[in-house]
C-alpha cells in the first residue's frame, strides 16, 4: 500500500499554523509529501479519504503533543478510538466509541466521499461514525494540535470543520473546548465520567450546564444532583471563586442571546492542562508538571461537605467556619434537634415563627451566599430596582426569597430554599421571607441596643461589657427555651421504656413488630442455604423476603448458644431504640422460645471489607466514596456514643461489621456486643472480653477496660485500613515485622506518610485530605485513651481544616517476632475471632 503523508514542521513561534494547513502557508513552511510504504510508521496527522487508519497505527498531532490511535483500558479487553498526550502516559482525553467498543484488534478508521468519518471493524460493521454539517471536495480527517480531531477541506485556509470531536466532549475539557450550550443551534456540551478505569462508557457522572433561573452548572449522578457550581450572576460563576482570579487559567464564559457556555485558555500557552470529570465525579483543574512529571491541581469543585448538594437541608447554611458545617438561617431553628446534633443535619431547619401572608411579611437580608436552590426560581430582567423586586416578591405568598442584579435583574425563589452555603469572600446577598412578628422583634432589638449604646456613651467599658453579657446571656437563654421547645415534641416519640429489659416488655413496645417464627421460615425459603448470608458472632444471617417484596435479613441466634440469648437480648433493646441513617435499621424480631431472631433492613452490598481488601472491587471505592464512608462511620458511632438517653459502646467496630447499601452509604451493624452505660458512667470494666483481635484498643484486650476511647481506637484502625486497603491483622511489610499501625508510625516519622495511601487512590486534588485523614487515625489509636480524641471532634476535625496535634505513639507499634506468625494466624483465621472468656453477667447498663 502507498501512501501520502503531509508533515509540516512548524516554524517557531508560529505554532498556531499547525492547525491551518493552507497553501498560504506553504511559502513559509517545509512540506513535505511522503510517499511511504505501510510497514514504515512514521507519524502523520491527517487521514485523506484514499487512506485507512488501522488498529497499531496512530495519527500524531504536528507539534507531538496529541496522539489519536485504538486503545485498551486497563483490566479490560476492548478496544477503543482516542485521543491521548503522546508524551505523557495513561491520559485519554477523548474516546469515539465509548458506548460501543470493539472486542478485537480488526479496527479501522476511515473517511467516505461524503466527508464522515467511520470506524469499522474486520466485518465491515460500523461501530461508530460522524455526522458532518456538509461536504467537501476533498475531505480530510485531521488531527489538531489543540486535540481536535477534525473533518476539513484539504488546502483549505479557513477554520471551518464539518464536524469536530471538541463538539463531543467525553470526561475531558481541553483549552478551546466549551461547557455549556447553544441556543440557536440546541447543541450542549457536556461531560460525563468514565464508569471506571476500565470503562470509559457514559453513565457515571455528568456535568452540564442547566438553566434554572440563572444557568449555573450542575454535577448530576444519574438524575441526582450531586453538586451545583452556584448562579452564574452576569460576571462570574460565584460558586467557583477559584475561576476567577488565577495566573494559571483564562476562564472565559458566554452568555447572551444564543449562547451560554464556559471555556477557557491557559494564560502560558505552553501549559498543558485540562478539566476532568474522574469517576469519582469530582472536576478537577489539572496541569501537567514537566519535572516532576506528575500532574498538579490546580482547582477542584467539590473541595469540601459543603459543596456536596443540600448537604445542610433546607434553610440550612453549610460554612466551613464552624465545627459542624452546617447551621440554621437566621430566625430558623433544626427541624430536627437531636439529629442535627448527631451531625445529620439533613431535615434542615424551620422558621421560628410560621409565615402567615395575610398578617404581614417582610424580608431580611443574608450576605455573602451561594444563592440557594428551589423547586422554582424565576428570573425577571426587566426589573431592575431592588424595591421593584422586593414588591414582586411580597406580592405573592409563596414566594420565598429575593435577590435583586445589576446584570440579570429579579430573581425569585418559590418552595423551599436548599443548598445555600457560606463563602469566606465573594458570594452573594439575598433576602429571605419572614413572619412580621420576627421582624418586629428585630426591630424592637435593635431600637434597645442603640438606647443602650446611647446610654452607655459616658459610662464606663466594665459597666457597658457588663450589660452586654447579660444582654447575650437573656439573648441565648430565649434562644435555648426555644429548642427546647421544639426538641419536646421531637423526644415524644424516642421515649424509651425504661424497664424494657425482658422479652415480656418488648410485646409492649409498639416500634418494633414481632413477627413469628413460620413468617421468617416461608421468608427464607425455611432457611435454606442458599439463602445463607454469612455467619456472625452468635448466629447466622439469612435473605429472606417477604410476600409484598420487602428483602430483609434475619439473624437466627444458635439454639445451643445459652450465652447469645443474653446478646440477643441485649441487641434487640438496644438496636429498637437506635435510628440513624449510619446504623443498619432493625426491622423487627422473634422469640419463641429456643427460638430467637433478629430481622433486618437487607443490604444488598456485603461489609466494607468485601470491598476495601477485594483486589477488583477495591477500585469502586474512589477516595471520595472512602471519605463518605469513613465520615458515615463516625456519625453513626458519636450517634452511638452521644444519644441523649442511651449511650452505646459497640466494642466490635471492624471493616466487616460496616455494612453498604446500593450507594455505598455505610451502615454499623452487629450490636451484639454493644454496652448501654449509665448517664454519669464513663468506664465500665467487663469480665468477658468480646471483640476482635486487631481491632481491640489495648486496655481493653488486656483488662477488660472500655469505654467510648475503645471504640475511637476501632475506629482509628478502620480509618487506616479504608485508606491504605490493607487489613491490619494480615498486614505484613517486607522484612519488618510491623503491623499497620506500627508501619503508619514509621511512616509518620520518617515524614513519609503518603507511603500509606492505597495506590488505587491516585487522585492528587485530594492527597491533603487524605493524609490528614492518616493523621486523625493515628491520634485514634494512641496508646493511652485519654489521649484519643472523642468521637464528635474526630468529625471536626475530618472536616476543618485547623491544625491538629501531633500523635503519641500509638499502641501495638511492635511486634514481637516470636510470637507474630500466631497474632497474624488467629487474624486472619475467621471473620470474627471472638474471645469468649468468663460469663458476662451484667450486660445491662441498669
Ligand atoms: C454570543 O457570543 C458568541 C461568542 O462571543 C458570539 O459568537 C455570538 O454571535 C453571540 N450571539 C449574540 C446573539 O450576540
Ligand atoms: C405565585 O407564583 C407562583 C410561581 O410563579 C405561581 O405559580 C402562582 O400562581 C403565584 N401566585 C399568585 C397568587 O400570584
Amino acid at each position: 500500500m502507498l501512501g501520502i503523508m503531509t508533515c509540516i514542521i512548524p516554524i517557531p513561534n508560529e505554532t498556531r499554523i499547525c492547525n491551518n494547513l493552507s497553501m498560504k502557508g506553504l511559502a513559509f513552511l517545509i512540506f513535505c509529501n511522503i510517499f511511504i510504504l505501510s510497514d514504515i510508521t512514521i507519524a502523520i496527522d491527517i487521514i485523506p479519504t484514499s487512506q485507512s487508519l488501522y488498529d497499531g497505527d496512530t495519527l500524531v498531532s504536528c507539534g507531538q503533543t496529541f496522539e489519536l490511535g485504538f486503545f485498551t483500558p486497563v483490566n479490560s479487553k476492548n478496544r477503543y478510538l482516542g485521543i491521548w498526550y503522546k508524551n505523557i502516559p495513561d491520559i485519554i482525553v477523548w474516546v469515539a466509541n465509548r458506548n460501543s467498543p470493539l472486542t478485537d484488534t480488526s479496527g479501522f478508521l476511515k473517511i467516505n466521499d461524503k466527508g464522515n468519518i467511520l470506524l469499522l471493524n474486520g466485518n465491515g460493521s460500523v461501530f461508530w461514525s460522524t455526522s458532518s454539517s456538509r461536504t467537501w471536495a476533498n475531505p480530510i480527517a485531521h488531527l489538531l494540535e489543540s486535540g481536535n480531531f477534525v473533518i476539513r477541506e484539504w488546502f483549505s485556509n479557513s477554520e471551518s470543520y464539518s464536524w469536530q470531536s471538541f463538539d463531543y466532549p467525553c470526561d475531558t475539557l481541553l483549552p478551546g473546548m466549551k461547557l455549556g450550550l447553544s441556543l440557536s443551534t440546541k447543541r450542549s456540551w457536556n461531560l460525563s465520567s468514565w464508569i471506571d478505569d476500565s470503562d470509559p462508557s457514559s453513565g457515571g457522572f455528568t456535568y452540564s450546564l442547566e438553566q434554572h433561573g440563572l444557568p449555573e452548572f450542575v454535577l448530576r449522578k444519574g438524575s441526582k444532583i450531586v453538586y451545583r457550581s452556584g448562579s452564574w450572576d452576569g460576571v462570574q460563576f460565584r460558586g467557583l471563586p477559584e475561576l476567577t482570579n488565577n495566573f494559571v487559567i483564562n476562564p472565559i464564559f458566554i452568555y447572551n442571546a444564543s449562547d451560554v457556555y464556559f471555556t477557557f485558555e491557559n494564560i502560558d500557552k505552553s501549559t498543558i492542562s485540562r478539566f476532568v470529570v474522574n469517576v469519582s465525579g469530582s472536576l478537577d483543574y489539572l496541569t501537567w508538571n514537566g519535572k516532576q512529571r506528575g500532574w498538579n491541581c490546580i482547582v477542584t469543585m467539590m473541595k469540601d461537605i459543603c459543596d456536596n448538594y443540600a448537604e445542610c437541608g433546607a434553610y440550612g447554611v453549610c460554612t466551613m467556619n464552624g465545627s459542624l458545617g452546617c447551621k440554621c438561617m437566621k430566625k430558623f431553628t433544626p427541624r430536627s434537634p437531636q439529629d442535627w446534633h448527631n451531625f445529620d443535619p439533613s431535615a434542615g431547619c424551620v422558621r421560628n415563627s410560621p409565615l402567615n401572608c395575610s398578617h404581614g411579611e417582610g424580608f431580611i437580608k443574608l450576605k455573602g451566599l451561594k444563592l440557594p436552590d428551589s423547586p422554582n426560581i424565576l428570573v425577571n430582567e426587566s426589573v431592575k430596582s431592588a424595591e421593584e423586586c422586593k414588591m414582586e416578591c411580597l406580592a405573592n405568598c409563596s414566594c420565598m426569597a429575593y435577590a435583586a442584579t445589576k446584570m440579570s435583574g429579579c430573581i425569585t425563589w418559590f418552595g423551599d430554599l436548599t443548598d445555600i452555603r457560606e463563602y469566606t469572600e465573594g458570594g452573594q446577598d439575598f433576602y429571605i421571607r419572614l413572619a412580621a412578628s420576627e421582624l418586629d422583634k428585630q426591630k424592637k432589638d435593635t431600637r434597645l441596643i442603640i438606647i443602650i449604646s446611647a446610654a452607655l456613651t459616658g459610662m464606663g467599658i466594665v459597666v457597658s461589657a457588663l450589660i452586654c453579657f447579660l444582654w447575650r446571656w437573656r439573648k441565648k437563654n430565649k434562644e435555648k427555651k426555644k429548642t427546647e421547645e421544639v426538641g419536646t415534641d421531637h423526644n415524644i416519640d424516642n421515649e424509651p421504656s425504661e424497664k424494657c429489659t425482658s422479652s415480656s416488655m418488648l410485646g409492649d413496645n409498639p416500634e418494633l413488630p414481632i413477627f413469628d417464627s413460620e413468617k421468617l421460615a416461608t421468608a427464607t425459603n425455611g432457611f435454606h442455604l442458599s439463602n445463607k448470608l454469612g455467619k456472625g458472632g452468635f448466629g447466622t444471617v439469612y435473605k429472606g423476603k417477604f410476600p409484598n417484596g420487602q428483602e430483609i435479613a434475619v439473624k437466627r441466634l444458635s439454639k445451643s448458644s445459652g450465652q447469645g440469648s443474653e446478646e440477643f437480648m441485649n441487641e434487640v433493646v438496644v438496636i429498637s431504640k437506635l435510628q440513624h441513617r449510619n446504623l443498619v435499621k432493625l426491622v423487627g424480631c422473634c422469640i419463641e422460645g429456643e427460638e430467637k431472631m433478629l430481622v433486618y433492613e437487607y443490604l444488598p452490598n456485603k461489609g466494607l471489607d468485601s470491598f476495601l481488601f477485594d483486589p477488583k472491587k477495591q477500585s469502586l471505592l474512589d477516595w471520595r466514596k472512602r471519605f463518605q464512608i469513613i465520615e458515615g462511620i463516625g456519625r453513626g458511632t458519636l450517634y452511638l456514643h452521644r444519644d441523649s438517653r442511651l449511650r452505646v459502646i459497640h466494642r466490635d467496630l471492624k471493616a466487616s461489621n460496616i455494612l453498604l447499601d446500593e450507594e455505598l452509604n455505610p451502615k454499623i451493624s452487629d450490636f451484639g456486643m454493644a454496652r448501654i452505660f449509665g448517664g454519669n458512667e464513663l468506664q465500665a470494666d467487663t469480665l468477658r472480653v468480646v471483640g476482635t483481635y486487631g481491632y481491640m484498643s489495648p486496655e481493653y484486650a488486656m483488662d477488660g477496660r472500655f469505654s467510648e476511647k475503645s471504640d475511637v481506637f476501632s475506629f482509628g484502625i478502620l480509618l487506616l485500613e479504608i485508606v491504605s486497603g490493607k487489613r491490619n491483622t494480615s498486614f505484613s511489610h517486607h522484612e519488618q515485622h510491623l503491623s499497620l499501625l506500627g508501619y503508619a508510625w514509621k511512616l509518620w516519622n520518617e515524614d513519609n506518610l503518603s507511603a500509606l495511601i492505597d495506590p488505587g487512590l491516585s487522585e492528587p486534588c485530594f492527597e491533603e485530605e487524605i493524609l490528614r485523614c492518616i493523621h486523625v487515625g493515628l491520634l485514634c489509636v494512641q496508646d493511652f485513651a485519654e489521649d484519643r480524641p472523642t468521637m464528635s471532634i474526630i468529625l471536626s476535625m475530618l472536616s476543618e481544616i485547623a491544625p491538629l496535634p501531633l500523635p503519641k505513639q500509638p499502641a501495638f507499634t511492635e511486634r514481637q517476632v516470636s510470637s507474630s506468625s500466631d497474632y497474624e494466624s488467629r487474624g486472619k483465621s475467621s471473620e470474627a475471632y471472638s474471645m469468649n472468656y468468663i460469663s458476662y453477667t451484667d450486660f445491662q447498663g441498669r
